[in-house]
């Protein structure tokens, strides 16, 4: 199993940026506590983060071949890019949004998601954890697609 995570726009700075809702963890840090969480899984991932739109478009269009499900933290375009949402359409993989902050108890232009409605489900509010939550139901996910019992 091969899950692809994609870090959207800023989230290079986290552990800088606005830590009163973003948390002081760094990228980095949640990125090895994602690889922790995939090798307990027995699955691989690939992590990338990327300011530009055009660059996630892409990389989504290719991810159909080489992956096995998404888990995408969308970040401002979640709001603002019906691109990156028929990206997703298109790749046809299990995809899991998620969110450091909860997006519903924020600014009125936060709470609507363009990316919710064409994904599998969304986690959205619990920090870092939203990234390892995310990771262990796109994992589920894809057992349960490939008729293996679930292991939770
Ligand atoms: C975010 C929420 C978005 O509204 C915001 O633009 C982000 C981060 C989150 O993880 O809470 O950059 O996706």
């Amino acid at each position: 199993m091969k899950i692809l995570v994609i870090h959207g726009p800023n989230l290079q700075l986290l552990g800088r940026r606005e830590t009163e809702i973003y948390g002081e963890s760094g990228l980095d840090e949640i990125n090895r506590k994602l690889e922790r969480t995939a090798a307990e899984l027995g699955s691989e991932i690939e992590i990338v983060q990327s300011n530009h739109e055009g660059e996630l478009l892409d990389l989504i269009g290719k991810a159909g071949s080489g992956f096995d499900a998404i888990v995408i933290n969308p970040a401002a375009f979640t709001h603002t890019s019906v691109a990156l949402r028929d990206a997703l359409v298109a790749a046809g993989l299990p995809t899991v949004e998620v969110h450091l902050s909860n997006i519903y108890a924020r600014d009125g232009f936060r709470r609507r998601s363009l990316i919710a409605p064409v994904v599998s489900g969304q986690i959205s509010g619990f920090g870092p954890d939203s990234y390892t939550l995310g990771l262990e139901a796109a994992a589920s996910l894809v057992r349960r697609k490939s008729g293996r019992p679930d292991r939770l």
